[in-house]
């Protein structure tokens, strides 16, 4: 048996969360690898729509596990807002499907201070973060100065006073002002409320799962071009996106990983700085906004618009050596006459179609031009009903990409979706 890992290839928000749900009835485990509540996984199915920060996209699906690896930092008071609003919704039986790995590491409240703080006084080359925590909680893992959620079973008191006392240090040199008590008043409401779930040695979980046969989905959130190694750095998020994390943050060694979906929208969006070569800031980019909805489920921002880039995406398949594509947000592009894909960048005149150490404001994309189907996307169930613009534009991406895509989601709803190649994912093994 092999663990699946599923993750995002262009700057998040592609729709991985909705995919994890539908492929879960082929699972028995689904587990999140990194990241935290900067992550907003969508999911929509029987009129109501859900938005899952911590919590792993296969937990409404019945008699599934869902894990929170080591890899994940989680903030106890958000994790509390989101299991009570699961339970509030008919998810009562929570506990039997979730688990918590002893070794994820907690975001303290102080360190959504900081994130503010260290943004506060980067002026025009601010990152743009979701003012969670996310780059604190990791800065003090890796300087082995985090709280791990299995403290809150040994002498918490201590361990998270120290670490208290060292940020407020670290504010008071920034001059910061904030105002903790009542936020830490609730984040230790958290703390207890974390206590009613398994707590676990995920490692040995997961990989006795591995061994008894069951199906295992690693869930990924941000995107490729956010990882901390091979994103678009400094504009990335603290932890590593790509299929390597999976391993680090689940506790599975590499031999184990066997399909790797990666998910992409038939256009491209970002949110926060950093560049974005085939980015649109002109009426074409709204209209994509405005179809796509393109406005964050967790900080409401809107989201930068563009065409695909095929630039960027070959490099995210490269880097996490892709199997299976899904094509997400199709039906967002079914108005347009023309849909443009951008499969090279010129730089300083010259052509290049890798990705570059940095993109230079001067960077023009190049463009091919593929007709659109402009018809209405969002109805159809099977693959043979596909406008024959839609069918070229998949075999166009997929001759350039060189994976085949698997998946075609036609809107937000579980049911909106495609599955083209259903040999390829299915698990045969
Ligand atoms: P994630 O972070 O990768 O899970 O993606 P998000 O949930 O942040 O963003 C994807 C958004 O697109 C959500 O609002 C989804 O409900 C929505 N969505 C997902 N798939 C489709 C689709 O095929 N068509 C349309 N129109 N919306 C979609
Ligand atoms: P999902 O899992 C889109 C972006 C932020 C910012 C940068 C760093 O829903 O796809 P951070 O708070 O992580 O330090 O912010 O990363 N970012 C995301 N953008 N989707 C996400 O998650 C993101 N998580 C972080 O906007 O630019
Ligand atoms: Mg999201």
């Amino acid at each position: 048996m092999s663990v699946d890992v599923l993750l995002g290839l262009q700057w998040g928000d592609e729709g991985k969360g909705k995919i994890v749900d539908v492929l879960t009835p082929w699972y028995d485990l689904i587990a999140r690898f990194q990241g935290g509540t900067n992550a907003g996984h969508t999911l929509e199915f029987g009129g109501k729509k859900y938005v899952l920060r911590s919590i792993p996209s296969g937990v409404f699906q019945g008699g599934k596990k869902n894990l929170i690896g080591n890899g994940v930092v989680l903030d106890p008071l958000l994790f509390k807002e989101e299991a009570e609003a699961l339970i509030a919704g008919g998810l009562s039986d929570i506990r039997k499907r979730l688990l918590i790995s002893r070794k994820a590491h907690l975001i303290l409240p102080t360190h959504r201070f900081l994130d503010a703080a260290y943004e506060s006084v980067k002026g025009d080359s601010k990152i743009g973060t979701t003012g969670k925590g996310i780059g604190p909680a990791y800065t003090d893992k890796v300087s082995r100065n985090g709280v791990r959620v299995g403290d809150i079973l040994q002498d918490f008191n201590t361990v998270y006073r120290q670490a208290k006392e060292r940020h407020e240090a670290i504010l008071r040199s920034f001059d910061y002002s904030y105002e903790l008590r009542e936020l830490e008043e609730r984040w230790l409401e958290g703390v207890a409320y974390l206590k009613t779930f398994s707590l676990v040695d995920s490692e040995y979980f997961i990989n006795m799962n591995l061994t008894e046969g069951r199906r295992i989905l690693a869930e990924g959130a941000q995107g490729t071009m956010l990882d901390v190694d091979f994103g678009s750095y400094p504009f990335v998020t603290s932890s590593s996106t790509i299929c390597a994390g999976s391993c680090i943050g689940l506790g599975i060694a590499p031999k184990h990983i066997g399909e790797v979906f990666g998910v992409f929208k038939a256009y491209c969006t970002r949110v926060g700085s950093g560049p974005f070569p085939s980015e649109l800031t002109d009426e074409t980019g709204d209209r994509l906004c405005e179809l796509g909805h393109e406005y964050g489920s967790v900080t409401g921002r809107r989201r930068r618009c563009g065409w695909i880039d095929l630039v960027a995406l070959r490099y995210a398949i490269m880097v996490n050596g892709v199997t299976r594509l899904i094509m997400m947000k199709s039906d967002v592009l079914d108005t347009f006459e023309t849909i443009k894909v951008c499969v090279a960048y010129t730089i300083d005149g010259r052509r290049m179609d890798t990705f570059p150490y940095m993109l230079p404001a001067d960077l023009r994309a190049e463009y091919v031009d593929l007709p659109g189907w402009q018809s209405d996307m969002t109805a159809i169930n099977q693959k043979s009903q596909f406008p024959q613009a839609f069918s070229h534009y998949i075999a166009f991406l997929e001759e350039q990409l060189g994976v085949p895509i698997t998946i075609v989601s036609v809107g937000p709803d579980r049911e909106q979706t495609i599955i083209c190649k259903p040999e390829l994912i299915i698990q045969s093994n």
